[in-house]
């Protein structure tokens, strides 16, 4: 995985873009000033009036419908995830606009979305019979036979003596540096205590999420951004066949490993984690919207070249 200097720019410059496309937003809607609502724990003082919450629409008999069988015996991670630890977790993203944007519809699907990766990262249902092999998801915690320590010298982020940078969480993190910048997004010393991330699900949801929702250089979208359409590309993006939608997604979040590759498995089974997902929120995947996969797409973050720095 390449290393990504850029992650470490304050998240009040995510902010602060942001704040700039909400203005934006309420301009065009003739608004002087964004609305506040406290209506909902899990939104408290959002700028967004949140009396759709994840909570309202997306309730703990569906998480169990997504995730039918991650606690069955034959899992990984048996009673660790549960719906409590997401929306817990939920409550530090939704005022910042996960699942909160665009209508309680954007909402589901940015939900479906979100957990569509999860799902697939998290999954042992290749070549599981029971249940197909899309009800696996958050099968794992962790990586479970890690080839190495994935430590790297790092100034800023340091390996801690006797400490394993192995995969841990919802989306699995990896490396010293990748641990302390999510440590330091979500304000939880991750860097000293990985382990958090595999004994604790609220903290590696908030982790997945915080993943989502910044990102990973600066001048480019989230993974937020561009499924819920605060992002517009560049005459770059365009001609690179980056367009908005769930493929770019799966481009932020994978790069070359996943992207540019024609259609193979390994986007393929995110995508279809997230349609199933999409059918049993009962939205349906004929509502998957444009742009779904990424099989042209150019990497946003190249791992071939080393990143500037
Ligand atoms: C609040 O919810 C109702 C439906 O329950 C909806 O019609 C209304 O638009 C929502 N208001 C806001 C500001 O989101
Ligand atoms: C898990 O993490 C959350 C968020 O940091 C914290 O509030 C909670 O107390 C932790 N749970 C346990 C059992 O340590
Ligand atoms: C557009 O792409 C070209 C070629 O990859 C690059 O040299 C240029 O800096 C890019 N422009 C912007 C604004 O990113």
């Amino acid at each position: 995985m390449a290393r990504d200097k850029g992650r470490r720019q304050p998240a009040a410059v995510a902010a602060v873009v942001f704040a700039l496309v909400m203005t934006a937003a309420g301009v065009v809607r003739g608004k002087s000033k964004p609305k506040t609502c406290d209506k909902g724990w899990e939104c408290k003082s959002s700028i967004y009036c949140c009396n759709e919450t994840i909570s309202d629409y997306f309730q703990v008999y569906q998480f169990e419908n997504l995730f039918s069988k991650r606690n069955a015996p034959v899992a990984h991670a048996v009673g660790f995830w549960d719906y409590h630890s997401f929306i817990t977790a939920s409550a530090l993203f939704q005022p910042l606009g996960f699942g909160t944007t665009g209508g309680k519809q954007m909402g589901m699907k940015e939900v479906a979305a979100f957990l569509g990766h999860v799902g697939s990262k998290t999954s042992c249902g290749y070549g599981v019979a029971t249940g197909g092999p899309l009800a696996w998801g958050l099968c794992y915690n962790h990586e479970m036979s890690p080839s190495q320590s994935y430590c790297n010298p790092d100034y800023l982020y340091p390996c801690t003596p006797g400490v394993e940078y192995y995969g841990r969480g919802a989306l699995p993190v990896y490396w010293n540096y990748n641990y302390g910048i999510t440590g330091d997004g979500i304000k939880v010393d991750l860097l000293n205590h990985p382990e958090y991330l595999e004994q604790n699900a609220t903290v590696a949801f908030q982790a997945a999420m915080w993943r989502w929702m910044n990102p990973m250089k600066k001048k480019q979208p989230s993974a937020h951004d561009v499924f819920v359409g605060n992002w517009k590309p560049t005459k770059n993006d365009t001609l690179s066949k980056r367009l908005p939608g769930f493929g770019a997604t799966i481009n932020i979040l994978n790069g070359d490993q996943v992207c540019g590759q024609g259609s193979i498995d390994a986007m393929n089974s995110i995508i279809s984690h997230y349609q199933y997902y999409l059918d049993l929120m009962g939205i349906g995947r004929e509502h998957s919207g444009d742009n779904l996969d990424c099989a042209e797409q150019e990497a946003f973050n190249p791992s071939y070249k080393p990143a500037a720095s």
